[in-house]
């Protein structure tokens, strides 16, 4: 949904059409149903020279020299046009900060030992329970804005700093109301099994998670739980995560990403639409989800966040065929919402080619939040782009650190945050 207060360019009357005109490239992976694996996540299309025609919020054709008479024209000459990236996996909606917590980490403290002494998401926990909706929905908006700017058109959000109904809750109304704003597209899920809260036992907790489900089903659309040593256990995550299925919920999980403790297999066991993490799953694992069908969402953010070299074997889930999506995962451990940042770390720290972690932020991505037309550049597909002053593609990871994007398309429409 786009409010009509955002758009720079009113396109009245309904049938003038609008026409993106001569760009430098045109790039998108190749339109697909199902997610790119293998060889072809490695394999981008390229029109040169080419423009591109958007009837409402659809994109009509792609091609050069097309008929510009009833359309609007964009003059887009030395620029690239990529599609919205889409990111899916964050938890965006949040109160307060944890700045300090570098400075820990910078002496030696690990994630797991803070979360232990009550830092971490529980120190989240605390400020997002005392923060009112008016503030969080204005913490929130600010990182929507940062995203947006950085070239997100569609992005997951989740809850999980309430730990309890009434903040869970507020969460994942601002989550929704974020969507409402017309910036960009969202998709809401619910992740009580974040941590378990300092005022209550694992078994009780647990229980409270399963009880709300069918409740909170109205506010969103996924379920995701933190399998990790730490945080839930396998038997505890698959209570929750099959009371989710029963309730009506697509199901998530964040996996093995300190080590190979369960999570991705249980995720292969359940079908999940995505794993997320993966940073420690073994080659079995990686089959296994392979064969489920699951799609795979590394985070490389997370290990850059914590100081560690551990990023995601990427280069053997793409040898052995196995899909997989980039995601920030911004939060307030790894505090960015950049799509752009994630694509540069996919290519520097863990070895992808730039047309694999374009492929792996835009259409795996959609596919791996259930979107099955946003992701590409072709006939038919949603107009959801990027306009990116680059002369080649592959100047978004290449050249790193700044923000390409100069126009976000979401719908056809212009947006302004
Ligand atoms: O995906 N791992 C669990 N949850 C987040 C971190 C949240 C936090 O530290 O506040 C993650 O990395
Ligand atoms: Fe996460």
């Amino acid at each position: 949904m786009v409010s009509e207060n955002r758009c720079l360019y009113e396109l009245a009357p309904l049938e003038i059409m609008l026409l993106l005109r001569g760009a430098m490239e045109v790039v998108t992976p190749k339109p697909t149903s199902i997610p790119l694996v293998g060889e072809a996540m490695g394999q981008v299309v390229r029109h040169p020279h080419a423009d591109v025609l958007i009837d409402g919020n659809q994109i009509v054709e792609v091609g050069q020299n097309l008929d510009s008479s009833n359309s609007k024209v964009i003059d887009v000459s030395g620029k690239v046009i990529v599609p919205g990236f889409v990111d899916p996996h964050t938890h965006l909606v949040w109160s307060g900060s944890r700045e300090h917590e570098l400075e820990w980490k910078l002496e030696g403290r690990t994630y797991q030992e803070i979360l232990a002494d009550g830092g971490g998401i529980l120190r989240t926990v605390g400020e997002t329970r005392k923060a009112s909706k008016e503030d969080l929905q204005s913490e929130s908006l600010i990182r929507l804005k940062n995203a947006v700017r950085h070239g997100t058109t569609t992005i997951e959000i989740k809850s999980g700093y309430g730990l309890e109904k009434k903040t869970e809750i507020k969460q994942l109304e601002v989550a929704n109301w974020l969507g409402t704003l017309g910036l960009a597209e969202t998709v809401v899920t619910y992740m009580g099994a974040h941590a378990i809260p300092d005022d209550m036992d694992r078994y009780t907790y647990v229980a409270s998670v399963s009880e709300n489900l069918e409740e909170l089903r109205k506010l969103a659309e996924f379920c995701d739980v933190f399998c990790e040593e730490g945080a839930f256990t396998e038997d505890e995550s698959r209570t929750i995560l099959e009371a989710a299925r029963n309730a009506g919920f697509g199901l998530k999980i964040h996996a093995d990403e300190f080590g190979d403790t369960g999570g991705g297999k249980l995720a292969a066991e359940l079908r999940v639409i995505s794993a997320d993490h993966l940073a420690g799953s073994t080659l079995e694992t990686i089959q296994a989800l392979r064969d489920s069908g699951v799609i795979g969402v590394l985070l490389p953010g997370t290990p850059l966040a914590i100081l560690s070299d551990h990023f995601a074997p990427a280069r053997k889930m793409i040898a052995n065929n196995f899909p997989i999506a980039l995601a920030t995962d911004c939060n307030p451990n790894c505090y960015t919402e950049s799509m752009q940042l994630m694509q540069q770390l996919a290519v520097f720290r863990m070895g992808m080619t730039p047309a694999e972690s374009l492929v792996a932020s835009t259409i795996n991505a959609a596919l791996a939040i259930g979107k099955t037309d946003r992701g590409c550049i072709a006939e038919g597909w949603k107009a959801n782009l990027l306009i990116c002053d680059i002369p080649d593609y592959r100047h978004l990871t290449y050249h790193f650190g700044i923000n390409h994007v100069e126009t976000v398309i979401i719908g056809g429409k212009v947006i302004d945050a």
